[in-house]
Protein backbone atom coordinates (compact mmCIF):
# COMPACT_ATOMS: atom_id res chain seq x y z
CA UNK A 1 0.00 0.00 0.00
CA UNK A 2 1.22 3.88 -0.98
CA UNK A 3 0.77 5.87 2.08
CA UNK A 4 1.50 8.80 0.32
CA UNK A 5 4.72 9.29 2.15
CA UNK A 6 7.47 10.07 -0.25
CA UNK A 7 8.89 13.07 0.47
CA UNK A 8 7.61 14.00 3.66
CA UNK A 9 9.06 14.82 6.74
CA UNK A 10 9.23 12.54 9.93
CA UNK A 11 10.57 12.99 13.25
CA UNK A 12 10.84 9.92 15.30
CA UNK A 13 12.51 10.11 19.23
CA UNK A 14 13.88 6.48 20.00
CA UNK A 15 14.05 5.62 15.83
CA UNK A 16 17.53 4.45 17.00
CA UNK A 17 16.11 1.23 17.98
CA UNK A 18 13.62 -1.43 18.57
CA UNK A 19 9.83 0.12 17.61
CA UNK A 20 10.82 3.34 16.97
CA UNK A 21 13.43 2.15 14.68
CA UNK A 22 11.14 -0.59 13.01
CA UNK A 23 8.69 2.47 12.05
CA UNK A 24 11.29 4.61 10.78
CA UNK A 25 11.97 1.75 8.54
CA UNK A 26 8.98 1.26 7.38
CA UNK A 27 8.14 5.11 6.49
CA UNK A 28 11.81 5.06 4.80
CA UNK A 29 10.34 2.22 2.79
CA UNK A 30 7.47 4.65 1.56
CA UNK A 31 9.88 7.80 0.66
CA UNK A 32 9.72 10.07 3.55
CA UNK A 33 12.47 11.84 4.97
CA UNK A 34 13.27 10.52 8.57
CA UNK A 35 15.13 12.24 11.67
CA UNK A 36 15.83 10.00 14.28
CA UNK A 37 16.53 11.39 17.64
CA UNK A 38 18.46 9.19 20.28
CA UNK A 39 21.29 9.67 22.75
CA UNK A 40 23.68 7.15 21.16
CA UNK A 41 25.38 8.51 18.18
CA UNK A 42 26.86 5.08 17.08
CA UNK A 43 23.17 3.86 16.56
CA UNK A 44 21.90 6.99 15.13
CA UNK A 45 24.69 6.47 12.40
CA UNK A 46 23.75 2.96 11.56
CA UNK A 47 20.03 3.60 11.44
CA UNK A 48 20.38 6.93 9.25
CA UNK A 49 22.85 4.52 7.09
CA UNK A 50 19.83 2.03 6.65
CA UNK A 51 17.38 4.70 6.10
CA UNK A 52 19.12 5.79 3.02
CA UNK A 53 19.62 2.75 1.85
CA UNK A 54 15.69 1.58 2.52
CA UNK A 55 15.03 4.76 0.34
CA UNK A 56 14.74 7.67 2.34
CA UNK A 57 16.00 10.85 0.89
CA UNK A 58 17.30 12.83 3.62
CA UNK A 59 17.55 10.97 6.30
CA UNK A 60 19.04 12.17 9.76
CA UNK A 61 20.34 11.06 13.23
CA UNK A 62 19.86 13.90 16.24
CA UNK A 63 21.84 12.93 19.51
CA UNK A 64 19.74 14.26 21.88
CA UNK A 65 18.46 13.50 25.44
CA UNK A 66 14.58 13.90 25.71
CA UNK A 67 15.08 14.39 29.34
CA UNK A 68 16.28 17.57 28.54
CA UNK A 69 14.02 20.22 27.34
CA UNK A 70 17.33 23.05 25.85
CA UNK A 71 18.56 19.69 23.60
CA UNK A 72 14.89 18.84 22.81
CA UNK A 73 14.45 22.53 21.37
CA UNK A 74 17.85 22.36 19.57
CA UNK A 75 17.21 19.16 18.08
CA UNK A 76 13.84 20.46 16.78
CA UNK A 77 15.52 24.27 15.43
CA UNK A 78 17.60 22.23 13.46
CA UNK A 79 15.15 20.37 11.49
CA UNK A 80 13.38 23.79 10.66
CA UNK A 81 16.58 25.15 9.23
CA UNK A 82 16.80 21.57 7.03
CA UNK A 83 13.35 21.31 6.06
CA UNK A 84 11.27 24.08 7.43
CA UNK A 85 8.49 21.74 8.45
CA UNK A 86 7.25 18.42 10.00
CA UNK A 87 4.27 16.37 8.54
CA UNK A 88 4.44 13.90 11.96
CA UNK A 89 6.12 13.09 14.89
CA UNK A 90 6.04 9.67 16.81
CA UNK A 91 7.13 10.02 20.06
CA UNK A 92 8.46 6.21 20.88
CA UNK A 93 11.32 6.31 23.55
CA UNK A 94 10.74 5.43 26.80
CA UNK A 95 12.04 4.23 30.02
CA UNK A 96 14.84 1.36 30.00
CA UNK A 97 16.34 1.58 33.47
CA UNK A 98 14.01 3.49 35.68
CA UNK A 99 10.46 2.82 37.21
CA UNK A 100 10.48 -0.82 36.81
CA UNK A 101 9.56 -2.41 40.43
CA UNK A 102 6.77 -2.57 42.57
CA UNK A 103 5.43 0.73 44.95
CA UNK A 104 7.66 0.12 47.82
CA UNK A 105 10.83 0.34 45.84
CA UNK A 106 10.47 3.25 44.22
CA UNK A 107 11.24 6.97 45.64
CA UNK A 108 10.17 9.71 44.98
CA UNK A 109 13.78 10.50 42.51
CA UNK A 110 12.71 7.31 40.64
CA UNK A 111 9.00 8.70 40.03
CA UNK A 112 10.16 11.96 38.65
CA UNK A 113 12.58 10.20 36.46
CA UNK A 114 10.39 7.54 35.14
CA UNK A 115 7.72 10.62 34.60
CA UNK A 116 10.74 12.43 32.83
CA UNK A 117 11.07 9.88 29.90
CA UNK A 118 7.68 8.14 29.83
CA UNK A 119 5.88 10.96 29.80
CA UNK A 120 7.71 14.44 29.51
CA UNK A 121 10.03 13.19 26.66
CA UNK A 122 6.72 13.14 24.41
CA UNK A 123 5.35 16.75 25.74
CA UNK A 124 8.62 18.16 25.23
CA UNK A 125 9.05 16.58 21.92
CA UNK A 126 5.16 18.11 20.66
CA UNK A 127 5.61 21.15 22.25
CA UNK A 128 9.00 21.92 20.11
CA UNK A 129 7.42 19.58 16.86
CA UNK A 130 4.08 21.96 17.21
CA UNK A 131 5.00 25.09 15.35
CA UNK A 132 6.58 22.90 12.04
CA UNK A 133 3.97 20.72 12.55
CA UNK A 134 1.52 23.30 11.65
CA UNK A 135 3.10 24.93 8.78
CA UNK A 136 3.23 21.33 6.93
CA UNK A 137 -0.41 20.87 4.55
CA UNK A 138 -1.09 17.49 6.97
CA UNK A 139 0.01 16.63 9.73
CA UNK A 140 0.00 13.43 12.52
CA UNK A 141 1.29 12.69 15.90
CA UNK A 142 1.88 8.88 16.96
CA UNK A 143 2.30 8.74 20.60
CA UNK A 144 4.05 4.86 22.25
CA UNK A 145 2.18 4.16 25.27
CA UNK A 146 2.61 0.50 26.86
CA UNK A 147 -0.49 -2.42 27.19
CA UNK A 148 -0.15 -2.64 30.94
CA UNK A 149 -2.48 0.98 31.16
CA UNK A 150 -5.27 -1.72 30.58
CA UNK A 151 -3.75 -4.69 32.32
CA UNK A 152 -2.05 -3.62 35.35
CA UNK A 153 1.32 -5.08 36.76
CA UNK A 154 2.28 -4.57 40.11
CA UNK A 155 5.74 -5.14 39.35
CA UNK A 156 6.02 -1.72 37.05
CA UNK A 157 3.79 0.54 38.86
CA UNK A 158 5.21 3.76 38.22
CA UNK A 159 6.50 2.15 34.28
CA UNK A 160 2.91 2.18 34.03
CA UNK A 161 1.58 5.60 35.38
CA UNK A 162 3.71 6.95 33.24
CA UNK A 163 2.20 5.66 30.11
CA UNK A 164 -1.38 6.40 31.26
CA UNK A 165 0.15 9.67 31.88
CA UNK A 166 1.01 9.81 28.00
CA UNK A 167 -1.83 7.85 26.93
CA UNK A 168 -4.12 10.48 28.13
CA UNK A 169 -1.72 13.89 26.77
CA UNK A 170 -2.39 12.11 23.61
CA UNK A 171 -6.76 11.83 23.81
CA UNK A 172 -6.77 15.17 25.19
CA UNK A 173 -4.18 16.81 22.39
CA UNK A 174 -5.97 15.26 19.93
CA UNK A 175 -9.23 17.35 20.80
CA UNK A 176 -7.16 20.36 21.10
CA UNK A 177 -5.83 19.97 17.68
CA UNK A 178 -8.72 18.65 15.53
CA UNK A 179 -9.81 21.84 14.35
CA UNK A 180 -6.04 22.31 13.08
CA UNK A 181 -6.32 18.95 11.18
CA UNK A 182 -3.59 17.12 13.00
CA UNK A 183 -4.45 13.82 13.94
CA UNK A 184 -3.02 12.49 17.53
CA UNK A 185 -3.20 8.80 18.01
CA UNK A 186 -1.80 6.22 20.69
CA UNK A 187 -0.19 2.72 19.90
CA UNK A 188 -0.13 0.63 22.95
CA UNK A 189 2.39 -2.53 22.18
CA UNK A 190 1.92 -5.45 24.24
CA UNK A 191 5.64 -7.34 24.81
CA UNK A 192 8.14 -7.07 21.76
CA UNK A 193 11.38 -8.50 21.77
CA UNK A 194 13.16 -5.07 21.41
CA UNK A 195 16.84 -4.40 22.21
CA UNK A 196 15.45 -2.61 25.39
CA UNK A 197 13.44 -6.05 26.02
CA UNK A 198 16.44 -8.34 24.79
CA UNK A 199 18.76 -6.23 28.03
CA UNK A 200 16.29 -7.54 30.59
CA UNK A 201 15.90 -11.08 29.31
CA UNK A 202 19.45 -10.57 29.00
CA UNK A 203 20.11 -10.09 32.79
CA UNK A 204 18.22 -12.82 33.91
CA UNK A 205 19.91 -15.83 36.07
CA UNK A 206 20.57 -18.93 34.08
CA UNK A 207 18.14 -21.27 35.62
CA UNK A 208 15.18 -19.19 34.09
CA UNK A 209 16.21 -20.52 30.84
CA UNK A 210 15.53 -17.24 28.43
CA UNK A 211 16.48 -17.53 24.78
CA UNK A 212 15.70 -13.81 23.93
CA UNK A 213 16.24 -14.28 20.65
CA UNK A 214 12.82 -16.99 21.09
CA UNK A 215 9.70 -14.73 20.80
CA UNK A 216 8.11 -17.46 23.16
CA UNK A 217 10.46 -17.50 26.00
CA UNK A 218 10.70 -13.59 25.71
CA UNK A 219 6.66 -14.23 26.20
CA UNK A 220 6.89 -16.78 29.07
CA UNK A 221 9.27 -14.62 30.89
CA UNK A 222 7.06 -10.95 30.78
CA UNK A 223 3.99 -13.31 31.81
CA UNK A 224 6.51 -14.91 35.07
CA UNK A 225 7.60 -11.24 35.75
CA UNK A 226 4.59 -8.84 35.20
CA UNK A 227 1.58 -11.22 34.22
CA UNK A 228 0.76 -10.07 31.13
CA UNK A 229 -0.14 -13.18 28.36
CA UNK A 230 -1.12 -12.69 25.11
CA UNK A 231 -3.68 -15.22 22.89
CA UNK A 232 -0.83 -15.71 20.46
CA UNK A 233 1.47 -17.02 23.05
CA UNK A 234 4.79 -15.12 21.83
CA UNK A 235 6.24 -12.04 22.46
CA UNK A 236 6.23 -9.43 18.90
CA UNK A 237 9.13 -8.53 16.50
CA UNK A 238 9.21 -4.96 16.21
CA UNK A 239 8.43 -4.96 12.66
CA UNK A 240 5.12 -6.20 13.30
CA UNK A 241 4.44 -2.46 14.49
CA UNK A 242 6.17 -0.63 12.20
CA UNK A 243 3.36 -0.73 9.54
CA UNK A 244 0.73 0.29 12.09
CA UNK A 245 2.91 3.46 13.44
CA UNK A 246 3.53 4.06 9.32
CA UNK A 247 -0.12 4.12 8.61
CA UNK A 248 -1.72 6.20 11.40
CA UNK A 249 1.18 8.96 10.51
CA UNK A 250 0.63 8.81 7.09
CA UNK A 251 -1.58 10.82 5.00
CA UNK A 252 -4.01 8.15 4.15
CA UNK A 253 -5.57 7.89 8.01
CA UNK A 254 -7.68 10.98 7.57
CA UNK A 255 -10.62 9.62 9.98
CA UNK A 256 -8.39 8.18 13.17
CA UNK A 257 -7.78 10.53 15.83
CA UNK A 258 -7.70 9.97 19.59
CA UNK A 259 -8.06 6.57 19.21
CA UNK A 260 -5.70 3.82 21.74
CA UNK A 261 -4.34 1.31 19.47
CA UNK A 262 -3.41 -2.24 20.66
CA UNK A 263 -0.75 -3.83 19.40
CA UNK A 264 -0.28 -6.92 21.76
CA UNK A 265 -1.07 -10.38 20.01
CA UNK A 266 -4.00 -10.07 22.24
CA UNK A 267 -3.67 -9.17 25.58
CA UNK A 268 -6.28 -6.54 26.59
CA UNK A 269 -8.86 -8.75 28.83
N1 LIG B 1 9.48 -3.57 24.47
C1 LIG B 1 8.29 -3.75 25.02
O1 LIG B 1 7.86 -4.89 25.30
C2 LIG B 1 7.39 -2.57 25.28
C3 LIG B 1 6.10 -2.82 25.77
C4 LIG B 1 5.23 -1.76 25.94
C5 LIG B 1 5.64 -0.46 25.64
N2 LIG B 1 6.91 -0.25 25.22
C6 LIG B 1 7.29 1.13 24.87
O2 LIG B 1 7.54 1.18 23.48
C7 LIG B 1 8.54 2.16 23.19
C8 LIG B 1 9.66 1.50 22.41
O3 LIG B 1 10.22 0.49 23.23
P1 LIG B 1 11.40 -0.46 22.74
O4 LIG B 1 11.44 -1.56 23.73
O5 LIG B 1 11.26 -0.74 21.30
O6 LIG B 1 12.65 0.53 22.95
P2 LIG B 1 14.20 0.22 23.10
O7 LIG B 1 14.61 -0.95 22.32
O8 LIG B 1 14.54 0.25 24.55
O9 LIG B 1 14.77 1.56 22.43
C9 LIG B 1 14.55 2.78 23.06
C10 LIG B 1 14.89 3.93 22.13
O10 LIG B 1 14.69 5.17 22.82
C11 LIG B 1 15.96 5.88 22.90
N3 LIG B 1 16.00 6.57 24.20
C12 LIG B 1 15.83 6.02 25.42
N4 LIG B 1 15.98 6.96 26.38
C13 LIG B 1 16.25 8.11 25.73
C14 LIG B 1 16.53 9.44 26.15
N5 LIG B 1 16.56 9.79 27.46
N6 LIG B 1 16.76 10.39 25.20
C15 LIG B 1 16.74 10.06 23.89
N7 LIG B 1 16.49 8.83 23.43
C16 LIG B 1 16.25 7.87 24.34
C17 LIG B 1 17.01 4.78 22.73
O11 LIG B 1 18.23 5.25 22.22
P3 LIG B 1 19.46 5.66 23.22
O12 LIG B 1 19.48 4.67 24.33
O13 LIG B 1 20.65 5.66 22.34
O14 LIG B 1 19.12 7.02 23.69
C18 LIG B 1 16.32 3.91 21.67
O15 LIG B 1 16.42 4.51 20.40
C19 LIG B 1 8.96 2.73 24.55
O16 LIG B 1 8.24 3.90 24.79
C20 LIG B 1 8.56 1.64 25.53
O17 LIG B 1 8.30 2.16 26.82
C21 LIG B 1 7.80 -1.26 25.04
Amino acid sequence: MDLGLAGAFVAINGGSKGMGRAAAECIARDGANVAVLARTQGALDDTVAVLRDLGSPDPVGIATDLTNDVGVAAAFAQLRERWGMLHALVNAAGPVDVGIGGFAAIDDAEWFATFDIGTLSAVRCVRHALPLLRLAPWARIVNVSAHSVRRQSPAIVAYTASKAALTSVSKNLSLSLAAEGILVNTVSPGSFNSPGMRDYVLALPADRNADPDDLYDVMRIIDEDFGHPAHLRRAGDPVEIGPVIAFLISKCNTYMTGADVNVDGGSDF
